[in-house]
């Protein structure tokens, strides 16, 4: 197993490219099950998900060619088998996309039932209600989900919570769906309007996603198409973050900065500069940070993937900020690594309260899961003496190359391995994944 050792205190300057998004990626790859033709798919970005997704796609039959730059040729008309099984499942939370894939073109599905993981209580009661909505029937045994349906038909789908996942997965069962379909309540994360827009170049017919309501109009056939993933708006605030933590000067390219707004005012508010051009953005800090409070909500508002790097730079901000975590359970796994690296913070429920000490010491610490890893890696880079960071599979799942980016602009990071014997982390590359 790997850790990363990164001697904090340099700033970050230069530039760097931001990779597709993982949360795209993970419902597109799935989406191209439903193409009667292969596909290409651009900008995919190179992270554990995205290789259990295609491990996923070519055990089931499709025909995978990687074609460098990003780039994936897939054939899913070789695909015989409907299955996901529970030892490839289990290691990637979103293999619930196969759900809804699988169902939209063959009627039929079997995937493991995903099972809890760091952030807590993770149901898929709304995906189940969706697919019934559609037609389907569902037995849960073994711990695998089977779907079954003689035929899809179109229908109104309430769902009684925002949810992204639940919102992809009544698209892609949709598509083919007879019939209108309309889902109210629906998630608007930039990779809802990103799963539309790469089916609808199949020829689907989606509109208003990244509203509320999105109507399918179901069709029999979908051909293929060359399509390219959005930016990771994530990846993009991360490394705002760790700019910000390290008072560093750096252009950020390939990102859209309107899936950034939320994000970009609290840093605005924090004390970090920020310009904005067509597709880049300029991030740099030459004074004092300062104390923000920040709810976080579904999109538009703060994205919870982003809770953890912001609450890491607040540490290092003067006065007291205030974090409420509305969307997961137990999203502040980070904070007891923090405080090892001196930062003092309390929660209390979904409310953490951040004293800004203003500094942090490197320390011996553990991510628990992919955002508090890239917390701690923030952490790390603005902390005085040396961090090192353990279990670092979860950063992998979801940042593309995150050390060589940051080394490139400056930053003393290393990837070293754990020998076998003092790896208290055995087989954690197996273990679920959030
Ligand atoms: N929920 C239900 N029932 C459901 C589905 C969700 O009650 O059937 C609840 C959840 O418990 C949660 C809320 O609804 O409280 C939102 O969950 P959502 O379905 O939106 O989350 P998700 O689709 O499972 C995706 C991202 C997460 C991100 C959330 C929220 C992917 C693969 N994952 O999860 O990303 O935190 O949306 O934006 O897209 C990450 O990248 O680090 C990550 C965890």
């Amino acid at each position: 197993m790997d850790k990363f050792v990164i001697k904090g205190g340099r700033r970050l300057t230069g530039e760097v490219t931001i990779s597709g998004a993982k949360n795209a990626a993970v419902g597109i790859l799935p989406a191209v099950i439903l193409s009667d033709e292969p596909c290409i798919i651009e900008n995919v970005p190179t992270i554990s998900d995205v290789n259990i997704c295609i491990r996923i796609l070519r055990e089931m039959g499709a025909d995978i060619t990687f074609l460098g730059n990003d780039t994936y040729r897939i054939d899913p008309t070789g695909i015989r088998s409907h299955c996901v099984p529970y030892e490839t499942a289990r290691k990637m939370r979103a293999s619930y996309y196969f759900l809804g894939a699988l169902l939209g073109k063959y009627k039929k599905a079997r995937v493991s039932m995903p099972g809890g993981c760091p952030l807590g209580a993770r149901p898929i009661d709304q995906h189940l209600k969706a697919f019934c909505s559609l037609g389907a029937k569902y037995t849960l045994s073994q711990g695998m989900i089977d779907l079954t349906a003689d035929k899809l038909t179109g229908n109104q789908i309430f769902f009684d919570v925002v949810t992204v996942g639940a919102t992809m997965n009544a698209m892609l069962a949709a598509t083919k769906a007879e019939g209108l379909t309309i889902i109210e309540n629906a998630a608007k994360e930039p990779h809802i309007v990103d799963l539309a827009n790469f089916l609808n170049s199949m020829g689907a017919n989606i509109m208003g996603a990244g509203t509320d309501v999105i109507k399918i109009r179901g069709v029999q056939k979908l051909h293929g198409t060359t399509y390219s993933v959005i930016p990771d708006q994530i990846e993009a605030g991360t490394f705002m973050a760790a700019v910000a933590a390290t008072k560093g000067d750096v252009v950020i390219r390939n990102v859209i900065p309107k899936h950034l707004e939320s994000i970009t005012k609290k840093m605005e508010k924090i004390g970090v500069h920020i310009e904005q051009f067509d597709d880049s953005i300029h991030v740099w800090v030459d004074g004092p940070l300062v104390k923000a409070n920040i709810k976080t909500a579904p999109h538009p508002g703060f994205p919870t993937d982003m809770q953890s790097q912001i609450a890491t730079l607040l540490t290092l901000a003067e006065g007291t900020s205030i974090i409420t975590e509305n969307i997961w359970e137990q999203r502040f796994g980070y904070v007891d690594e923090l405080r090892r690296m001196g930062a003092d913070i309390t929660v209390n429920g979904k409310i953490a309260l951040i004293e800004g000490t203003g500094r942090l010491m490197g320390a011996p610490v553990k991510a628990c899961d992919l955002r508090a890893g890239a917390a701690l890696i923030i952490a790390g880079l603005a902390a005085a003496g040396i961090t090192e960071i353990e279990d670092i599979f979860h950063i992998e799942r979801g940042y593309d190359c995150m050390e060589g980016k940051l080394r490139a602009l400056g930053a003393d990071i290393e990837k070293v391995s754990i020998p076998d014997n003092k790896d208290s982390s055995k087989n954690s590359s197996d273990k679920a994944a959030v």
